[in-house]
């Protein structure tokens, strides 16, 4: 009888929450604490598109991660996704998450926490070992969920989970299989995480917002932009202050400003494989940088000033970003 009871009680709960619009309109997306640096800044690295057991320069891009690492005392490091490479990881025991990963980033500096998405080639194994708590368990800085927050304090870092949006990957699938447990039906799945991002962007008081995800909303590398992104998330971002939205997909290093907003578009998918040769002469709007080879990127942050520096795999510096960000000073 008494669980009977219970039941009811939580159904009754469950049913006043929809009808209160609580359900609909609440943020879903977990969210993890990040510390600044004892003076307030924040120092981290991105890195995108890497996973393939050390080659194609990825062990010369780690070594040099290590180095900047060292040098910026970086917080904690940013993945763009396609972290294994060519079909994800098989499952949760898969030998690839310690040859691609553990095994590679091995400098003092990086033994921080990775906060990571998942790209297009994940979705092609079982993506949901890259979210399970074995990972943890074998390297405790891995942190991979579909999408979250990183309140950093000075920042909030918003991933979101674009692989989804990408309609072609439902409809021509080119003879992959793609991992969509937890995603279909595709539709409402994109409404609720669209209205997830609103909400924490609209509620967000961090001096500086920032939206990682895999896909690039603008590229002029061989995938180009994502018009699914341009249509559905970008409006959101530019309704909402975002600063800079971050992602990998295009293996290539690259920095666009938006025309119509004071959006930084960052591409930093060029972990592993890159000089795909590939540049794109149309829609060059904006665009400030682009490099087709190996390399990552940092990000420096205060309360009035952003840094923001593309390297190549010898450590060299190729493209520096620098803004002012305006004093909010009360009268
Ligand atoms: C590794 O990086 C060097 C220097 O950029 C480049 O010349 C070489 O082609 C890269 N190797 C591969 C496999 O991409």
């Amino acid at each position: 009888m008494a669980a009977i009871s219970l039941r009811k009680t939580k159904a009754l709960c469950f049913f006043l929450a929809i009808a209160c619009g609580f359900v609909s309109t609440s943020a879903e997306l977990r969210t993890f604490q990040q510390p600044t640096k004892r003076d307030g800044s924040l120092s981290f690295l991105v890195v995108g598109d890497w996973g393939r057991r050390g080659a194609f320069n990825q062990s010369q891009v780690a070594l040099q991660m290590g180095r900047t690492g060292e040098k910026l005392n970086i917080g904690f490091v940013v993945s763009t996704g396609d972290n294994f490479y060519d079909n994800g990881l098989r499952d949760e025991h898969d030998t690839a998450f310690e040859d691609s990963f553990t095994k590679i980033y091995t400098a003092k500096s990086l033994q921080k926490q990775w906060y990571s998405v998942l790209g297009n080639h994940d979705y092609r194994g079982d993506a949901e070992a890259q979210l399970s708590p074995v990972l943890r368990n074998i390297d405790s800085r891995w942190l991979c969920l579909r999408s979250f927050i990183v309140d950093a304090e000075l920042a909030e870092i918003i991933f979101v989970d674009t692989s989804p949006f990408v309609e072609k990957y439902f409809t021509e699938t080119d003879g992959h299989n793609y991992d969509w447990r937890g995603i279909t039906p595709r539709k409402p799945y994109i409404k609720n995480l669209l209205n997830d991002v609103e909400s924490v962007l609209m509620e967000s008081t961090a001096k500086w917002k920032i939206v990682v995800g895999h896909h690039a909303i603008r590229s002029v590398g061989h995938h180009g932009d994502t018009q699914e992104l341009v249509n559905l998330l970008l409006p959101i971002l530019k309704a909402n202050n975002v600063d800079f939205y971050m992602n990998g997909h295009d293996h290539c290093l690259e920095h666009i400003s938006d025309t119509e907003s004071p959006i930084q578009f960052l591409t930093s998918g060029a972990g592993s494989k890159a000089w795909r040769g590939d540049v794109k002469d149309e829609n060059r709007r904006g665009l400030n940088f682009f490099y087709d080879g190996q390399g990552f990127m940092s990000v420096q942050l205060t309360q009035s000033e952003a840094d923001i520096v593309f390297y190549d795999v010898f450590g060299k510096i190729l493209h520096r970003w620098n803004a002012q960000k305006q004093l909010h000073l009360s009268s």
